[in-house]
């Protein structure tokens, strides 16, 4: 029996290089090895005010950017989370097992609060324990993560520690995967802070849908650091940032590259890393493009991933209500 896999994001901003290199490129190899279910979280994604239509048409695009990226619905399970109402059920079931003193000190949560000040909603809140009943309705093995959702997950294996404690093993105990290169792509223009989908400076990453001509124009721009040489530096973010993405595109050692750009200036270094970056991405972009002329296949794909994922997310649910008392 394969083990369990589910991931998930969320539907706001646009898909980067640094969702592709923390997360989806390593979807994609994954699906052999395990039984996947991968989400587009639309529910997380409201803990933020989204405008209706975006939501609609950003759910629609992700998901055609996972089939695209090669993401197989023969192999995998794909569906948005707003269609399976066990992940709703559960979350409630599970506020009621965690404490407030947990929430309060989610770091996620406490950002968000300063940067979304004006909408301080419960939702926001209780967000890790919706997470938490997306990752337990499935008995899920192993988590892919970026290293901000680590908390989460520790979270989510005490939640669930603490419900088989009282009721008997009812949830399996995940386990984070956190890639080690390339856990954490930068910001293009400010490489102290991570390369963030819903950033409002667009050149701050590159998109999945990006034309090869912005591309080359958000390289071109990004931070190097004062100095000539090409290396990885603790005190050259910049650099050290775009030889990660090089080496986590080509798979090449980043040894291997210093050496290969020796006595090279960042000029023809970035117009290298951008080629390569265009070559990666022109595949995905020109089956997307053809995904997103078949809505009818989309829809068709998200029916059948609700309902794969809905029989599954029950049966958990039905034993975790049985288990309450709830009749
Ligand atoms: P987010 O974009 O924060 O919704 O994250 C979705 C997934 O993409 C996470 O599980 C991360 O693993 C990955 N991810 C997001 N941003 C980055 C980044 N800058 N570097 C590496 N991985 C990332
Ligand atoms: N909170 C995750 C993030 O921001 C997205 C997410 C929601 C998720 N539910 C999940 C990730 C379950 C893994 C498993 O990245």
């Amino acid at each position: 029996m394969k083990k369990t896999l589910l991931s998930g994001v969320a539907p706001t901003g646009n898909l980067t290089i640094g969702n592709y290199i923390g997360a989806l490129k390593n979807w994609k190899e994954m699906q052999r090895q395990y039984d996947c279910l991968f989400m587009v979280v639309d529910m997380h994604a409201i803990t933020i005010h989204q405008d209706p239509s975006s939501l609609r048409s950003r759910c629609l695009s992700f998901v055609s950017q996972y089939l695209a990226l090669g993401i197989e619905p023969k192999e995998s399970t794909i569906f948005i989370q707003s269609h399976v109402s066990a992940h709703a059920e559960l979350a409630w079931i599970l506020n009621c097992f965690t404490y407030m003193g947990e929430l309060n000190r989610m770091t996620q949560f406490k950002n968000k609060t300063k940067k979304y000040s004006s909408n301080i909603n419960a939702g926001l809140y209780v967000y890790p324990v919706l997470m938490a009943a997306d990752i337990l309705l499935y008995q899920t093995d192993i988590v892919p993560i970026g290293d901000d959702q680590r908390q989460h997950l520790e979270l989510t294996r005490d939640i669930a520690v603490r419900f088989n404690n009282l009721y008997g093993k009812v949830f399996q105990i995940p386990e984070p995967y956190i890639s080690k290169v390339g856990a954490r792509i930068m910001s293009l223009l400010d490489p102290k802070s991570k390369m963030d989908k819903s950033d409002h400076n667009f050149n701050n990453y590159i998109a999945l849908l990006d034309e090869p001509s912005v591309v080359l124009k958000k390289i071109r721009q990004a931070i190097t650091d004062s100095g000539t040489e090409i290396k990885v530096d603790k005190s050259k973010l910049g650099i050290s940032n775009l030889l990660t993405v090089y080496s986590c595109l080509s798979g090449m050692p980043i040894p291997k590259l210093e050496e290969q750009f020796k006595g090279k200036n960042y000029t023809a270094f970035k117009k290298e890393l951008a080629e390569l970056i265009i070559e990666i991405l022109r595949p995905i972009q020109n089956k997307y493009k053809k995904l997103m002329d078949n809505k009818d296949y989309i829809s068709t794909i998200l029916k059948q991933g609700a309902k794969k994922a809905g029989e599954r997310a029950d049966r958990i649910l039905k034993k975790v209500q049985e288990r309450i008392g709830f009749i």
